[in-house]
């Protein structure tokens, strides 16, 4: 029996090559390569900066150092999320305000965004965290024209949405209406870079704090310097870590970006197959939208009422996987994990919505090498299960 994961990377002999050469170049870290990589990045996505992180957390970390997220300011998210978006946040003292998840899409209720931005309850910044769900863009220009102070700016968590259109058509990763996005390079994701993250900008300055973040702030340009330039002289002026990115990765990266449409279409097409067998089947909604060019579909989520149905969710899960079918859940709401629920208390009555969702979600195997047939397995299979 095929096992079918819920994701997996798909890597090509080209791509065992880029890295092989990679591998072969006197430096094999931040080289030419990374900055290539960045470069296509940016390109691809119409923003002017990108800049590349040991994975997406870390490009996160960076974005939020990046604007100085400090304590007093609040960061407005989505409970519905990888830890991550929200922690790195809350690492820096920020503190979480986390706005419902519209159920019908998995992404924020942007009602109650406004509602925050009219009442803030903070002396601080606002920043606006929305995360790009299964890749379904969230409408930042709509957030954008809410924005009314000026402390207020957006950091779009768009790990999901490499190649996904905004409703004006532009790319996720524009920034055209937000301070900073980021990507992720997870093998789960469109791309891969085996671990790997981007944060793209328009702001010089902003690209200045990310590269000075990347590699334990170092100082190195002569002119920013305040001792006399010598050829040895870097001077740390913040304090960070080491989340450099690979020649390795970068060519990986680069390898993967020449088949980042023909890995965006097979999606799709997967997805629509989805759309059209799901169908039929009552209580059961395909959430992640199909039949929709707009939209690089990273994650397959389906919305069932096992409550109706009787069924409990863990035993779905395993007599699909006695079949050799993975399936996830996207996300556990990240106010129920421990860490923020010794802060904050149990906050799930708050966000009767994303308790909702949270009951119904599951996640379907979604991957480039998956084949139609296999789609067909796994609704039959859940048909039957159900
Ligand atoms: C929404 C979201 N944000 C952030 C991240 C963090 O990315 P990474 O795993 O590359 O650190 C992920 C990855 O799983 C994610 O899905």
């Amino acid at each position: 029996m095929k096992l079918l994961p819920y994701a997996q990377q798909h890597i090509s002999t080209e791509d065992v090559d880029a890295v092989s050469r990679a591998l072969q170049q006197p430096a094999i870290t931040r080289g030419s390569l990374v900055k290539e990589f960045e470069k296509c990045i940016a390109d691809y996505c119409g923003a002017t900066y990108a800049v590349a992180f040991n994975s997406g957390t870390s490009a996160l970390m960076a974005a939020y150092a990046a604007v100085d997220a400090g304590p007093f300011d609040r960061v407005l998210s989505t409970p519905n999320t990888f830890v991550a978006t929200v922690g790195a946040a809350v690492q820096r003292s920020a503190t979480p305000v986390f706005i419902d998840t519209d159920p019908a899409t998995g992404n924020m209720d942007l009602e109650q965004v406004t509602d925050n931005l009219d009442h803030p309850t903070s002396r601080g910044k606002t920043i606006v965290a929305p995360v790009h769900f299964t890749g379904n863009p969230v409408d930042v220009a709509a957030i954008e024209a809410q924005i009314k102070n000026p402390d207020t700016l957006i950091i779009e968590d768009a790990a999901h949405a490499i190649g996904s259109l905004y409703p004006n058509g532009k790319k996720v990763g524009c920034c055209e209406h937000s301070a900073i996005t980021i990507f992720s390079f997870h093998p789960a994701k469109t791309i891969t870079t085996g671990e790997g993250g981007m944060a793209l900008t328009n702001d010089p300055a902003l690209y200045h704090r990310l590269c000075l973040y990347r590699n334990n702030g170092m100082e190195r340009d002569p002119k920013k310097l305040k001792g006399e330039a010598t050829p040895w002289l870097y001077e740390v002026v913040e304090l960070s870590g080491n989340f450099n990115f690979t020649e390795l990765q970068a060519a990986l990266g680069l390898s993967q970006m020449k088949r980042i449409d023909q890995f965006i279409l097979k999606r799709q097409s997967l997805l629509n197959t989805y759309a059209t067998l799901l169908e039929p089947l009552e209580h059961v909604k395909l959430l992640t939208p199909a039949n929709n060019p707009a939209i690089a579909p990273h994650l397959c989520v389906v919305s069932i009422d096992f409550e109706h149905l009787k069924k409990n969710r863990a035993d779905v899960m395993q007599r699909l996987l006695d079949q050799g079918i993975t399936t996830q859940v996207h996300y556990i709401p990240v106010y129920r994990h421990p860490t923020f629920v010794a802060q904050m208390g149990d906050l799930t009555t708050y966000f009767p919505k994303t308790e909702l969702y949270y009951s119904q979600a599951l996640t379907l195997p979604l991957y480039y090498a998956l084949e139609e047939a296999d789609v067909e397995r796994v609704v039959a299979a859940l048909k039957d299960v159900l």
